[in-house]
C-alpha cells in the first residue's frame, strides 16, 4: 500500500497510521486514551474478523482454474460453457462434511467438491461429492442427519452411537454408509479422488429437448486411498494435509486434472426406469446410461487470500445457466433455497458482489441496496417494469427447464419402482465392486465403528442394516463385534 512513509501502514481509510506497537497513554504507564482511533479500530475490527463457519462442510480449501470443453455435446446442452472448445476459468473448493473449521481433514468422511464456472452468460454451480450417491433423498431429513454425524448436546463430543443410529433408522443410508466405510471414506488426497453432481440435473439443446444428466469427475491422478492407521496418524501430525497437498502441488506447478463424462438419459426414460432416476440414494446403470466425454477441469491457481477467496466463496447447486436446469429430486430442489439462505447468514446480503462470487458478465439485477453495497445500479429505475429504459426480464409461459408433476399436493415417499429397495445397489457395491481384501478392510471399519461406542438396540439395528446389504458382510461384521475386535 502507498503511503506517505515507506515503512509505515495507514488505517482503513488510507491516512498514516501511527503506531502498530505503541497505543496513546497518559504518560507511559498511564490509562489509555478513548481518542486513539486507530487502536479502537484495531480492537473493533478484530472482534469481527471470524464469520461464521459453513454449517456442514466448514473444513476445506481450494483453487482456481479452467474447465475445457473438448467434445461436442451440443446435442444434450446449448450451455455455453459445454460447447466444443470453449474454456471457462473456474473455481474448486474441496472439504469434509461433518468436522469444523480446524478439524483434521484425514477424519473418515465424504469430501465435497464444489465447483463455481464462471461462464459468459453467468456463473454455473455444481456443488457435489467424491461419491455418486447420498445418505437420504429427502430434504426435511438433511438437518437431523447433519446433527446426527456432529456432536453431542450434553458433551459436545463425536459419537458413533448417534451416527449409526441415524442410519440405521433411515434404510437408504446403506448406499452411502457403504461408500464411507470403504476406501472412498478416506481419500488420500484431493487430487486422488473422483467428484460426482450426484444428483441427476436437466441439460436443454439448442431445439428445446430436454435431457437428465448425472456428471462424473474422473481424477488423472488415479484414486489412492489412506489407510485407517495412515489417516489417524496424518489427523494427528499434519491436520491440514489435504490443504497443504492441494496448495503445495499447484506452487510446485503440478496442475491437477479431472475428466468430466456425463450419463444422458433420454427425458421420457425417466418415467419407467425401473429405479426412481431422481432418486439421489441411487446410481444409473452405466450398461443403460454410458459415460459421455466432455472436457478436462485442470486447476492451476492457488488462491492468494484464503478468506477472501475460499472462505467467502459461495456455491449453491440453484445457481444454473441456460441450457442447465433442476430436476425433480427432492433433494435438490431443498437445496436450491438452502444455500444462498446460508450465504446471506454467513457472508452478507451482497456476498456476490464480492470478487470470488461475481460473475464475469455484466450484472442487472433488481436486488438494491442492502449491507455492503459495493456494485450498483447508479441512478437507474429500481423497479421494472419501468419507463427509464432499464431493461428487466419478461418471461412467460412454459419453461425450457421445466418438467411435467403429477398431481396433488402430497408429504410422501417417492413411489416405489421394482428396483427402488434400499439394500439392492449397496448389495451390488459390496460383491461385485468391492474385491476381498475391499470388503475385508470395509468389514474390520464398520465393526471398529460400531465397537466406538455404540448400545443396544442401534447396535443390534445395525448388525441388521449390514445382513440386509449382504448376510455373508452381516453375519462377519456381527462376528467380529461379538468377538470385540475391529477397526
Ligand atoms: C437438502 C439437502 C442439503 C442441504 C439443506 C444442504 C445445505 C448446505 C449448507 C447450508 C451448506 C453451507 C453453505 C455455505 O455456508 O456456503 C452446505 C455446504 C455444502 N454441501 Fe450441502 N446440503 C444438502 C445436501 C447436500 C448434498 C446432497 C451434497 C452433495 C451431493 C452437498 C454438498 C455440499 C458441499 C460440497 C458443501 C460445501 C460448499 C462449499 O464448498 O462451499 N450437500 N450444504
Amino acid at each position: 500500500m502507498a503511503n506517505s512513509k515507506t515503512t509505515g501502514s495507514t488505517m482503513s481509510t488510507g491516512a498514516p497510521a501511527p503506531s502498530d506497537r505503541n497505543s496513546l497513554t497518559v504518560g507511559p504507564d498511564g490509562p489509555i486514551l478513548l481518542h486513539d482511533v486507530h487502536f479502537l479500530e484495531q480492537m473493533a475490527h478484530f472482534n469481527r474478523e471470524k464469520v461464521p463457519e459453513r454449517q456442514p462442510h466448514a473444513k476445506g480449501s481450494g483453487a482456481f482454474g479452467v474447465f475445457e470443453t473438448t467434445d461436442d455435446v451440443s446435442a444434450y446442452t446449448r450451455a455455453a460453457l459445454f460447447q466444443q472448445g470453449t474454456s471457462t476459468e473456474m473455481l474448486a473448493r474441496f472439504s469434509t462434511v461433518a468436522g469444523e473449521a480446524g478439524s483434521p481433514d484425514t477424519w473418515r468422511d465424504v469430501r465435497g467438491f464444489s465447483l463455481k464456472f464462471y461462464t459468459s452468460e453467468g456463473n454455473y454451480d455444481l456443488v457435489g461429492n467424491n461419491t455418486p450417491v447420498f445418505f437420504v433423498r429427502d430434504p426435511m431429513k438433511f438437518p437431523h442427519f447433519i446433527r446426527s454425524q456432529k456432536r453431542l448436546a450434553d458433551s459436545g463430543l463425536r459419537d458413533n452411537h448417534m451416527q449409526w443410529d441415524f442410519w440405521t433408522s433411515n434404510p437408504e443410508t446403506a448406499h452411502q454408509v457403504t461408500y464411507l466405510m470403504g476406501e472412498r471414506g478416506l481419500p488420500r488426497t484431493w487430487r486422488h479422488m473422483n467428484g460426482y453432481g450426484s444428483h441427476t440435473y436437466m441439460w436443454v439443446n439448442a431445439k428445446g429437448e430436454r435431457f437428465w444428466v448425472k456428471y462424473h469427475f474422473h481424477t488423472q491422478q488415479s484414486m489412492a486411498f489412506f489407510t485407517n492407521a495412515e489417516a489417524a496418524t496424518m489427523a494427528g501430525t499434519d491436520a491440514d494435509f489435504h490443504r497443504r497437498d492441494l496448495f503445495e502441488a499447484i506452487a510446485r506447478g503440478e496442475h491437477p486434472q479431472w475428466i468430466l463424462s456425463v450419463q444422458i438419459m433420454p427425458y421420457a426414460d425417466a418415467k419407467t426406469y425401473r429405479i426412481n432416476p431422481f432418486d439421489l440414494t441411487k446410481t444409473w446403470s452405466h450398461r443403460d446410461y454410458p459415460l459421455i466425454r466432455v472436457g478436462t477441469m485442470t486447476l492451476n491457481r492457488n488462491p492468494e487470500n484464503f478468506f477472501a477467496q475460499i472462505e467467502q466463496a459461495a456455491f449453491s447447486p440453484g445457481n444454473t445457466v441456460p441450457g442447465i436446469g433442476l430436476s425433480p429430486d427432492k433433494m435438490l430442489l431443498g437445496r436450491a433455497f438452502a444455500y444462498n439462505d446460508a450465504q446471506r447468514n454467513r457472508i452478507g446480503t451482497n456476498f456476490n458482489q464480492l470478487p470470488v462470487n461475481q460473475p464475469k458478465v455484466p450484472v442487472n439485477t433488481y436486488q438494491f441496496d442492502g449491507q455492503m453495497t459495493y456494485t450498483h445500479s447508479g441512478n437507474a429505475p429500481t423497479y421494472a417494469p419501468n419507463s427509464g429504459g432499464r431493461p428487466w426480464a419478461d418471461e412467460t409461459g412454459p419453461v425450457a427447464d421445466g418438467w411435467e408433476t403429477d398431481g396433488e399436493m402430497v408429504r410422501s415417499a417417492y413411489t416405489l419402482r421394482a428396483e427402488d429397495d434400499d439394500f439392492t445397489q449397496p448389495g451390488t457395491l459390496v460383491r461385485k465392486v468391492f474385491n476381498d481384501a475391499q470388503r475385508t478392510a470395509l468389514i474390520d471399519q464398520v465393526a471398529g465403528s460400531l465397537l466406538g461406542g455404540v448400545r443396544s438396540p442401534v447396535l443390534e439395528r445395525a448388525f441388521d442394516y449390514w445382513k440386509s446389504i449382504d448376510p455373508d458382510v452381516g453375519a462377519r461384521i456381527e462376528q467380529k463385534v461379538r468377538a470385540g475386535s475391529g477397526g
